[in-house]
């Protein structure tokens, strides 16, 4: 048997080559060993069974192969919400948290509907119910996979006044008679083109959904298509909100027609433009 300190030590030591290797460290941790944070703080020579170490280290050697932390444990932080999440769902991203605090700005706290296109573990959807207590959301996506985890995600927070529909961009909104009556349309779309998502990391690669990332060639397919057809579901005065990725900005601008007002793009703590937002005339 050894210290809990010792093994964690261990665990830091193998994963010291990735960027927030302590973190991380602590992060399988805590979600392996059976140990509360507390315990390991307050009685600092607490020592783990052999099997508590195997179980860890085996989380180690799996993240040394490139499995992303989030889906090894099975959650990822957002919005200071705990979300399940697991593979062939995107797992959510610190900047991504931008979309929902420019969302909370333009809310007026009336009973606005509020739809989150490509809402992967349901994360925005969710945040921003909690934000408002109380609204009416739409959250859509493609992937089934996606939408059984913002299923259970939903039923875990306990949250009402989410519905979840599965279908291609605005097609579900159609269906379900939302023309010209949506508030807000947000959205983290895919907007990777190919040939980055072959130089991405190989953890991203090998793990997260493609489909949740890349838009076609130029990584613009999804964006053009959010914007072109949006104005057709929102009320005047509505907003779309959506995220970019670098270096993007300035095609984005080109995008937008005559039917749109008071564009801007605000830039995430990297300085770098993220999160576009336009008026419906
Ligand atoms: C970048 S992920 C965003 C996930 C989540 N909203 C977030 O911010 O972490 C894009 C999501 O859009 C979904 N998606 C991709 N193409 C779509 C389409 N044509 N219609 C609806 N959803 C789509 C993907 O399945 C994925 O869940």
């Amino acid at each position: 048997m050894k210290s809990a300190q010792e093994i964690l030590e261990k665990g830091k030591v193998l994963l010291k080559d990735l960027p927030n290797s302590s973190l991380e460290a602590k992060l399988l941790f805590f979600a392996s060993a059976s140990l509360s944070e507390e315990k390991f703080h307050s009685e600092p020579g607490v020592h783990l069974s052999s099997a508590q170490e195997k179980k860890y280290l085996c989380m180690v050697k799996k993240r040394l192969t490139g499995v992303p932390s989030a889906y090894l444990i099975g959650s990822k932080e957002f919005w200071s919400l705990s979300y399940k999440v697991r593979p062939g769902v995107l797992i959510p991203r610190p900047e991504t948290e931008l979309l929902v605090e420019k969302t909370i700005e333009l809310l007026t706290g009336g009973e606005e509907i509020i739809v989150d296109m490509g809402t992967g573990c349901g994360n925005i959807a969710i945040s921003l119910a909690k934000e408002l207590g109380r609204a009416e959301i739409y959250a859509t996506d493609i992937s089934n996979k996606a939408l059984d985890i913002a299923r259970t995600n939903v039923l875990l927070q306990g949250i009402p006044g989410i519905t979840l529909i599965w279908g291609d961009l605005y097609m579900p909104l159609r269906k379900l008679g939302l023309d010209r009556r949506c508030d807000f349309i947000i959205s983290n779309p895919p907007y990777v083109t190919r040939e980055d998502w072959e130089n991405l990391d190989r953890g991203i690669r090998e793990h997260e959904p493609e489909e949740a990332l890349v838009a076609g060639e130029t990584g613009f397919e999804v964006i053009e298509k959010l914007i072109n057809e949006g104005a057709a579901f929102l009320k005047t005065g509505g907003y779309l909100i959506f995220e970019i990725g670098f270096g993007q900005e300035k095609s984005v601008w080109a995008l937008f027609g005559k039917e749109w007002e008071n564009i801007s793009c605000r830039s995430d703590l990297a300085g770098i433009p993220r999160v576009f937002t336009a008026r419906k005339r």
